[in-house]
This record gives structure tokens, sequence and C-alpha cells, in this order.
């Protein structure tokens, strides 16, 4: 089967070079010419684990292309994918169209043949009938499809995610798109993935609510540490407490300095313009985003107060930058509300992140970059652990305590256990435990 992917970040990446990787032939379309170069080339424009190789492997076999030229993609494709960002507009909040509808103009006059057009993007209820109305207005005889289908692949897992998914949703109703999605995706069914068939407008919402429902799930934990913290509980035994009753579930229960990233942030807020402009706002998702933006912002205060109210002239080791282990991606990370709280607080602030220096050196001004985890504590009066890199989560204590100028750590993922913290001779302080 022949797939043209539009847009080459994160999802049209990993997708087309996973669909390459189940046997299709995939060309991957971008207009950014110097990314494509770079991708000709081997170097990836983002640091996934495991990318790289899958990309470089399915090239050399002659079923992963990438160019800028549109045409030859789409006019020998079965199916064109949409993945293009799909950011939050300025202003409003609504997600921006503008790259999606651009896309569906460009398919219209190329496509040749049936042609199901899929829109990967994380898009609006309805977007699937805009873009079937660009293309019908501009081939008015064009014999073509348009299905939703989402993609709900993580940053740092994407092709594990991608390769052993969930489910796989698929929204149409048009019956020769979905025998061309089923065949698509008919390497999953080796491992009895669930694909679920639903209508167009359905398909895209159950995107919004699963990341709603899931950053809902993180706020609400998030609180109960907060909850935790007053009543001397301990969130993480009320995380497995809870988590262990099936109905609830285990994952997406870390307490944490709140949740960022790509989708969480923009497609909650999306979800919520969509509700309130249909006339059925969804409250708990109004109340998730405020609190979550709150809690962000919070976090420096627990900081200054772990490190006795006053950071002026102070300096504060971070480790961890990125919105979450195994990205470079800082969008929306927790580390861009809470370094220019504590340098407005008069710290000066002293980081290190494994993958996310580069992208953190263009957004946190100020900040003093390390070369490693001991390099950014060297001569500092406090230890703060932003992002739970594994990386962090077995430092030797004997060089922490040789480099830090105090005892002072403050731990916001929760990755070390309070008691050892305390025999080590630590003044420790973490998120939801006494
Ligand atoms: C998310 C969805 O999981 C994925 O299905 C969708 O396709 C895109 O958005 P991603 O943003 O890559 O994926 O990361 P995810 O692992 O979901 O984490 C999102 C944020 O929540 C991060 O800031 C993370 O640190 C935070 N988080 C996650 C918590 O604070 N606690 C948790 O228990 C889980």
């Amino acid at each position: 089967m022949r797939v043209a992917m539009i847009g080459t970040g994160y999802v049209g990446l990993v997708s087309g070079a996973c669909f390459a990787d189940f046997g299709h032939v995939v060309t991957c379309v971008d207009k950014d010419a110097s990314k494509i170069e770079r991708l000709k080339n081997g170097i990836m424009p983002i640091y996934e684990p495991g990318l790289d190789d899958l990309v470089a492997s399915n090239v050399k076999e002659e079923r992963l292309f990438f160019t800028t030229d549109a045409a030859d993609a789409i006019k020998d494709a079965d199916a064109v994918f949409i993945a293009v960002g799909t950011p939050s507009r300025r202003g409003d909040g609504h997600a921006d169209l503008s790259y999606v509808y651009a896309a569906a103009e460009e398919i219209a006059g190329l496509m040749d043949g049936f042609t199901v057009v899929v829109t990967k993007s994380t898009v609006p209820v309805g977007t699937g009938d805009e873009v079937e109305e660009i293309i019908r207005k501009a081939r008015p005889d064009g014999d073509f499809a348009v299905v939703s289908n989402p993609e709900f692949l993580r940053e740092g897992a994407a092709i594990k995610d991608f390769k052993i998914p969930d489910r796989v949703v698929v929204g149409t109703d048009d019956e020769r798109a979905r025998q061309l999605m089923r065949e698509l995706y008919r390497p999953l069914f080796l491992n009895e993935t669930p694909i679920l068939f639903t209508e167009r407008r359905t398909s895209e919402l159950i995107k919004y609510a699963a990341n709603a429902f899931l950053a809902v799930k993180i706020t609400f934990i998030n609180e109960m540490a907060d909850l935790c913290e007053k009543v001397g509980a301990n969130v993480q035994e009320v995380s497995r407490g809870i988590g262990l009753d099936n109905r609830i579930g285990r994952k997406f229960l870390n307490a944490g300095p709140g949740y960022g990233g790509s989708c969480f942030p923009k497609d909650t807020l999306a979800l919520t313009k969509t509700a309130n402009d249909a006339g059925a706002p969804v409250r708990i998702v109004d109340t998730v985003v405020a609190v979550n933006a709150a809690r962000k912002k919070a976090m420096a205060a627990k900081i200054i107060g772990a490190m006795g109210g006053d950071v002026k002239g102070k300096t504060i080791g971070v480790l961890g930058l990125a919105f979450k282990q195994n990205t470079d991606d800082m969008r929306d990370a927790p580390s861009l509300d809470i370094l220019p709280a504590l340098m407005a607080a008069g710290a000066k602030v002293r980081a290190f992140d494994p993958e996310a220096m580069t992208e953190a050196g263009h957004l946190l001004e100020g900040v003093e970059f390390a070369s490693s985890p001991y390099a950014a504590i060297q001569g500092a009066d406090a230890m703060v652990i932003i992002t739970e890199w594994d990386q962090f989560r077995a430092l030797d204590f004997d060089r922490v305590k040789a480099a830090l100028n105090s005892n002072i750590v403050v731990d916001l993922r929760n990755i070390y256990s309070p008691e050892d913290m305390a025999a080590r001779g630590f003044a420790y302080t973490s998120i939801g435990r006494p």
C-alpha cells in the first residue's frame, strides 16, 4: 500500500516510519526543505528513542522516502495522511486549523484515483467535514473519502505506542475507506489490537476526551498530593490504594509539578473552547486547565519555601528541564514557569538536562547550563529535580553531598524515598509525602 504523510512533526514522522516498518511504501512530505534534507541524511529533528534506527532501516529498504514535493507522493498514494500541527490559536485557545486546511487544498489539487484522506492531526469535532468540503469544492468529481484516525502515541515511547497501541480508532462511514484502513493496520491484528470504527465526529472527539480524561486524572492526584501535605498522608500510597481498583487503574496517577507537553495543555484548552461554543461546557476540564496552570506557578514557591523562604543571591542546581523524560520537548514544560520565578525571586539557576538544553537555551534567559548533574549542583544551595530522567534516579549521593553547599533537595517527581533521603542526611522535600 502507498502512503503519503503530510507533515514530519512528532506524529507524522513516527507514524510514517512505523507504517513503512509494517511494509507499506511511505513518502513523508514537508515544506521545510532543510528538515527534509536532514532527514534524508539520517538526522532526526526530534529526540525520540529508536527513531533514528527505524528511519534508517526503512530508508535502506526503500520503503520510506522524504520529499518537499507533494505532487508525486499524493498522486500515487492510496492513503494521504494529514499530520500537520494544530497549535493553540493566539488569543483564544482554539486549535489553529490553517495548516490542516492548506494540506486539504494541496491534496485536492494532486490526488488521482480513489484516495483516502486521513486526518491524524488532533482536530476539533467537525474538521473532517470541513476538509471534505474543501476537497469536494476543488474536485467536484473527485473519488475520495475523508477519515479521522487520531494518534495516541506518547513522546519518549512513541514507537512502542504506535506499534503496540491499546486501540486504533477510525472514524468514517465509507466502506472502501474502512477496508483500506483495516489493510493499513493489519500488522497490528497479530497482537489483537482492537480497531474501533465510529462516525467521523465521534472519532475526532475520542482523541480530545482521552487526553482530557488523562489530564483530569493527573490533576486529581496532584490535588490529592496537596491535601496529603496538609493532613500528613502519603500520595504515592493513595495512588496505589486507588489504582489497584480496576475501575480506576494505576496509570497516570503520579503526582508531580503539573502536566506539560505538546498535547495536554493545548488539547484541554481546545476542548473547553469547542464545548463552550457548543453550549455544553465541560466544567471539569475548565477547572483542570486552571488548576494545572496555577500548580506550575506554585512550584517555585514550594522550592523557595524549602530553602527557608528567601533565595536572594542563592544558587539553585536544577536537574531536568524537558516536560518529561526521554524527550527534548520543552513545550509547556513546568520548568518554563518555575525557573523564571526562581530568578525573579533573586536566585541564580544552573541547570542540566540530558537532551533539552539546546531548546531550553532559546526559552530560558539567564539560566546557566551545566554539562552534568554534578556540575549543575556544584556549590549550589539546593538541588531541585524537575524531570524524572532515569539518570537522575540513582545519583551518587557522596558526590551530591560533596558538590552541594547545603543538604536541601527538592524532588518534584518523587523519584527518591523520604526515609532514604533523611537517613542520608538530606533535608528532602517531595510532592505529597510526609
Ligand atoms: C500525551 C498522551 O499520553 C498521548 O496519548 C497523546 O497522543 C499526546 O499527549 P505526551 O504529551 O507525549 O502524551 O506525554 P504523557 O506521557 O502523556 O505526559 C503528559 C504530561 O503529564 C507530562 O508533563 C507528564 O510529566 C505528566 N504526567 C503524566 C504526570 O504528571 N503524571 C502522570 O502520572 C503521567
